[in-house]
């Protein structure tokens, strides 16, 4: 891969301006399914169902379509089954996007490469809440490398795992299938846990985003945006259409839907 320049610093304030993040809690989707305002839902790409020896020109198709921000999934295949990209390719996709890039770890012990990907140009980094022993340290550890920091549930997690650290992440990941492949189906159950962590946040005074990752497209963007989810990751739904840029704004008509 070519050599790279880093993120500028418009770039790493992706969450910071992201939807409904600093806004005050009433103006946002409610653990009840109230109403969120039109327009503020983000869309998130995930490169993992592009065409890898085409990522560059996978970023502009999706800064034309007006995507938000650039998903990219780290995969070690220890975390999860697959292996994807590291350091290296998010360094010279920075170099040809505008976007803000947000780097998904799932990976083991990811407090090990944080700095590398902050170094490459991350915008922001979301580790696993299941990858991690001191959830607390590497969340803090993050937010002083000058990025946002998000943590990510499994399906299979409680809600509860967020309870002692909501008051210090920028960002919530809710992962809506098993972490590890693209193209995989929506697990329904992840409206409710949504709903929840949108409680568990409110109580914690926290108005951090939440982003939902897996089987998202017109069809569950609705549900899951009326549960509270701001900011949807897509891949298979983008790349895997016959015309991603369509399909982008397909889903962001979609997920506006919800809020009509
Ligand atoms: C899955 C990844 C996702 C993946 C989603 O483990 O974290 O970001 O790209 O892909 P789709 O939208 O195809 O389910
Ligand atoms: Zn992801």
């Amino acid at each position: 891969m070519r050599p790279a320049g880093r993120a500028s610093a418009r770039q790493r304030v992706s969450h910071a301006n992201g939807a409904g993040h600093g806004a005050p809690a009433s103006e946002r989707a409610g653990g009840s399914g109230g109403a969120k305002p039109p327009g503020r839902i983000k869309i998130a790409p995930s490169l993992l169902s592009a065409d890898f020896a085409r990522l560059g020109d996978a970023v502009r198709l999706a800064e034309r379509a007006g995507a938000d921000m650039i998903h990219f999934d780290v995969m070690d295949g220890h975390f999860v089954p697959n292996i994807t990209m590291g350091p290296p390719v998010l360094k010279s996709l920075t170099r040809v996007s505008r976007l803000p890039i947000d780097v998904h770890l799932m990976i083991e012990s990811p407090d090990r490469y944080v700095g590398a990907f902050v170094e490459a140009g991350a915008a922001s980094v979301t580790v696993h809440f299941e990858a991690v022993v001191h959830l607390h340290r590497v969340v803090q550890f993050v937010k002083s490398l000058g990025v946002k920091a998000g943590v990510a549930l499994n399906p299979a997690t409680p809600v509860a795992a967020l309870e002692q650290i909501a008051g210090d992440v920028d960002y919530v990941l809710v992962m809506t299938v098993n972490p590890g492949f693209g193209g995989q189906t929506f697990i329904p159950r992840s409206e409710s846990k949504v709903r929840a962590v949108r409680d568990l946040l409110r109580r914690e005074g926290s108005a951090a985003p939440i982003e939902v990752d897996g089987g998202i497209d017109v069809r569950t963007a609705p549900g899951i945006v009326a549960a509270g989810a701001d900011i949807l990751v897509a891949g298979h739904a983008v790349f895997g259409s016959a015309d991603p840029e369509r399909a982008i704004r397909d889903l962001r008509a979609a997920a506006g839907s919800a809020v009509a």
